[in-house]
């Protein structure tokens, strides 16, 4: 007999806290949570800490109507913590840590920029821990961001499942992305900068368990674009261990959906959770600007 698969419950608490400069409205039982009353070139210091408290809470933000300058982007995701070097792409000129992320109405591909569940640039030896992302223009429906709790998916495993996973290490590496982008747009792996490249396809050991370092949380380090093997197994033996908890992470539960409009500007902590931007607004055109702050070695 096998048990038939129940909807996970009873560990769910995105519920708001106070804050003294803004207001929280949770987006979703999982995560994710709405900070209203404040625009963000605005917040104080206090102001500042108390967004910071709010991202590890409810891993990820959003605010509504902010319409950053470039410049007040930048500002603001200074705030945050030093900024991370990009694996994949470049600022804009005058603001290098503002990175463009934009497809146009008449640009058809199937190999979309966050188009699979991930986590930002896991093969990186010390991987961004917080990304910021604002949306200039935006198709009328579709090109929402979806994102999962990580933390919450690695309570609901058993026991069992939680102490065999404790202890292993995860490979990410950029490989099957670049393998499967290649195909896709049927040309030879090739991604701009060399060292870069190199860099991506060697890729790194991180804990499959992570321990989230401000607030101690465990989370699963999973991710489906990114996640590769485990020290020690075969490919054999690992996959479907990779396999089973990337499904486990992103069922329905543990999600939440941003409908995004122009002007909203949305933040996550990738270091429990992963997202993916679905490719579903062919016909409209989409312009987003990204920042990525540094984060430390996994641990
Ligand atoms: C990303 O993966 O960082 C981009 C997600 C999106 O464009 O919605």
């Amino acid at each position: 007999m096998w048990e038939v698969r129940v909807t996970p419950c009873g560990d769910f608490d995105n519920h708001p806290r106070e804050y003294k400069n803004f207001t929280v409205e949770p987006l979703a039982a999982a995560m994710g949570a709405e900070v209203v009353g404040v625009r963000l070139p605005d917040l104080s210091d206090e102001g500042m800490e108390e967004l910071k408290q709010a991202l590890y809470r409810h891993k990820m933000l959003y605010l509504r109507d902010q319409h950053l300058s470039h410049a007040e982007h930048e500002h603001f995701a200074s705030r945050l913590g030093p900024f991370a070097v990009d694996a994949y792409t470049q600022g804009v000129p005058g603001h290098r840590d503002v990175h463009p992320i934009i497809k146009e109405a008449d640009e058809v591909t199937p190999s979309l920029f966050g188009g699979g569940w991930h986590t930002d640039s896991p093969f990186l030896p010390e991987p961004p821990s917080i990304t910021t992302l604002r949306q200039v223009e935006g198709p009328p429906y579709g090109g929402d961001t979806c994102w999962t709790n990580c933390a919450l998916a690695f309570r609901h495993l058993s026991k069992t499942y939680q102490d065999m996973l404790r202890g292993l290490r995860v490979h990410m590496s950029a490989a099957n992305n670049f393998a499967t982008q290649a195909k896709l747009r049927g040309e030879a792996i090739g991604f701009g900068d060399a060292s870069k490249q190199e860099q991506g396809l060697k890729g790194s050991f991180h804990p499959l368990v992570r321990t989230h370092p401000e607030t101690g949380e465990e989370s699963l380090f999973i991710c489906d674009t990114y996640a590769v093997g485990i020290a020690g197994m075969t490919t054999h033996e690992a996959h479907p261990i990779i396999e089973f908890l990337v499904q486990h992470t992103v069922q329905h539960a543990f999600t939440c959906r941003l409908r995004w409009k122009p002007g909203m500007v949305a933040m996550w902590d990738n270091r429990g959770t992963m997202h993916l931007g679905p490719n579903d607004y062919d016909g409209f055109r989409r312009e987003m600007y990204r920042t990525t702050t540094a984060g430390g070695v996994p641990a």
